[in-house]
This record gives C-alpha cells, sequence and structure tokens, in this order.
C-alpha cells in the first residue's frame, strides 16, 4: 500500500512539471500529423486510427513507447523518434481535446503532401536498368527494381544521389499452383503472373519545400502509378516520406547496396 500511494504521489508531481500548451500541439498537429490523422484527429484512411476524443494518457503512453521502439509500426516510428516530451504532451493534450466523429468520416490529404513532381517514366525498360528483384511470399508478390542512369552513376561512384535520380518499382502478384501456393521459379525468385501497380521515387530542385521537416526527405518525391501510368487514387505521399524518412544517409534508399551493384 505504501508503494503505490508513493508512485501516485510521484506521477502527479510529473504530470504537473509540465502544463500542455495546446497551441503548440495544434501547430504541429496541423503541420505534420494531419497528413494522417486529420487535423482534428480524424484519419484519412481506414489503417490509420482516429485520435480525436482519445484520453490524453493513452495517447502519449502509446507515443512514448513509438518513440523508444518498444511499439514497433515503421511510419509511427520514424515521426515518434523526432517528438520531444514537450511534443508528445502537447499533441496528446490537442488530440484528446478534439471532438470524436462517427465511424465513416474521413479527413481529405494535405493538399502540398498530396502534390507530387514523379511522373510516369516513358521507356524504363530499355533506359533504366533492372538491378534487384524481392519476394514478398506473405502477399504473393515479387517486385522488380529499376533505376535511371543518374541513380545508377551516383550509387556506383559512392555519392549522393542527385536531382534528377529515379527509383522505379514494378509490382507482381506470383503465379499460385494448385494449393494456391506462390510459384518459385529456378532463380530463386516467385514467378510473376500479372503486373498490379508501380511505385516510384524521383528527386529535383525544389520538390521537397512544401512539405514539414518532420516529413521532409531533402528534394525526393513518391508516386505510385497505376497500370495504365496514371496516378492511383489514395496514395499518401505522406506515409512514403515517413518510412523512407530514416534513411537520410543512404539517399533514403532501402536498396542503395543492391543499386550500386547493379550490372
Ligand atoms: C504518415 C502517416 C502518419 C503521420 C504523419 C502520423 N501518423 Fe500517427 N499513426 C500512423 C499510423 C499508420 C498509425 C497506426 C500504427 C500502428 O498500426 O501501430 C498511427 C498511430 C498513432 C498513434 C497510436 C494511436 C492508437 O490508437 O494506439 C498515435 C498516438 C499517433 N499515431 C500520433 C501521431 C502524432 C502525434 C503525429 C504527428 C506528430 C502522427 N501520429 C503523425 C500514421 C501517421
Ligand atoms: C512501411 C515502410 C514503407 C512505406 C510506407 C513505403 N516504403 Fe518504399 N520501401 C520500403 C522498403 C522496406 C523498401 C525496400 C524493399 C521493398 O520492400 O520493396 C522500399 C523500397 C522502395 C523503392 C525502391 C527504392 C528504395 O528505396 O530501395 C521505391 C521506389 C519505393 N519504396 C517507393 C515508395 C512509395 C511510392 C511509397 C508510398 C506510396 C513507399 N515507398 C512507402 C518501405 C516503405
Amino acid at each position: 500500500m505504501k508503494t503505490i500511494l508513493g508512485m501516485m504521489v510521484v506521477a502527479s508531481v510529473v504530470s504537473a512539471a509540465y502544463a500542455a500548451d495546446m497551441e503548440a500541439g495544434k501547430a504541429k498537429a496541423s503541420a505534420v500529423c494531419a497528413a494522417c490523422h486529420g487535423p482534428n484527429g480524424v484519419s484519412v484512411s481506414d489503417a490509420i486510427p482516429n485520435l480525436a476524443a482519445q484520453r490524453t494518457g493513452y495517447l502519449e503512453a502509446q507515443l512514448k513507447a513509438l518513440k523508444d521502439g518498444s511499439r514497433k509500426n515503421p511510419v509511427m516510428n520514424a515521426i515518434a523518434t523526432q517528438l520531444s516530451a514537450e511534443d508528445i504532451a502537447n499533441v496528446a493534450a490537442y488530440f484528446a481535446a478534439q471532438p470524436g466523429a462517427v465511424a465513416s468520416a474521413k479527413s481529405t490529404f494535405l493538399p502540398n503532401l498530396a502534390k507530387t513532381g514523379v511522373t510516369f517514366p516513358e521507356g524504363y525498360q530499355s533506359s533504366f536498368t533492372k538491378y534487384h528483384t524481392v519476394n514478398f511470399p506473405a502477399t504473393r508478390q515479387v517486385r522488380y527494381y529499376f533505376g535511371n542512369k543518374a541513380a545508377v552513376a551516383a550509387a556506383k561512384a559512392g555519392k549522393t544521389l542527385p536531382d534528377g535520380s529515379m527509383l522505379f518499382v514494378e509490382v507482381h502478384s506470383a503465379k499460385v499452383d494448385a494449393e494456391n501456393k506462390p510459384v518459385m521459379g529456378g532463380d530463386g525468385f516467385l514467378v510473376a503472373d500479372k503486373l498490379l501497380f508501380y511505385t516510384a521515387m524521383a528527386r529535383d530542385a525544389g520538390w521537397g519545400k512544401e512539405f514539414p521537416d518532420m516529413l521532409r526527405n531533402s528534394d525526393w518525391n513518391y508516386a505510385v502509378f497505376t497500370t495504365d501510368k496514371q496516378h492511383r487514387p489514395g496514395a499518401n505521399q505522406a506515409e512514403c516520406l515517413a518510412c523512407h524518412k530514416p534513411l537520410d544517409k543512404v539517399s533514403y534508399l532501402f536498396t542503395l547496396k543492391q543499386l550500386a551493384e547493379a550490372k
């Protein structure tokens, strides 16, 4: 009993030490969190939780766990590591104070984060280098990775990828056998069946300047294309930026090593 009382005293002293700054919380929420959770904590998609009307203590605890990595999510880990203890208290207080919404309510994407400079690279099959393949047995996909000349040359020279670089990925469904298992080819890669969509990242001067620092990847922009080469509606560039953000030492690429070894 003594111990429990002692802990309660400590907890109230700690929470009293910092009075949350709602205005600062709102500013951070509008510039960064809004891209996924909406400006008022009503999120932009089914895969992203609403934060409106959630309890302050719960929001703080989750942000701390996402910051120290005990709760794992690549997108939120990348964001939470950039939040100070004060930021966490401020955004938690702000979102907790927002009115809850009906389950069907959704916020729209932030216009500055929805805008991308990436266009479909016509003729990439002949002008780009195919440098990598990855199997995704769980989702029954196989992905082929292509880099343009500027990207391959810089990677080979051990340089930061310059403006004009582009990486392009074909995402295919894998062929399945009679038991619905993905079929492995003789080369160790799943056999491609149908092209599903493309993902891309490219950079050029000034392309990142409208993104908040917490999400910005230098001047890289991202895009998803449908098989008829159109921007795929519903792709949230903020998620691409958040997950690739920690890779600033390797030109924001997960596959820089493979690109440098391209034949
Ligand atoms: C790029 C999209 C994105 C941005 C930007 C973003 N979040 Fe998240 N957030 C997510 C996703 C996705 C999840 C769900 C994580 C999971 O499944 O574990 C999440 C989960 C959370 C949770 C846990 C909610 C729960 O119900 O457990 C909190 C709290 C949170 N985010 C706060 C923030 C704050 C504060 C910011 C701004 C500083 C922010 N997020 C910015 C995508 C984002
Ligand atoms: C959850 C983390 C995550 C998110 C979100 C994410 N990526 Fe990636 N991305 C990866 C990983 C990991 C790889 C390396 C291999 C793979 O899984 O394809 C990668 C690879 C890539 C590559 C090949 C170049 C490289 O970095 O190695 C491109 C292009 C790319 N992603 C585009 C996108 C686009 C466009 C989006 C948003 C629609 C996006 N990514 C969102 C994790 C992520």
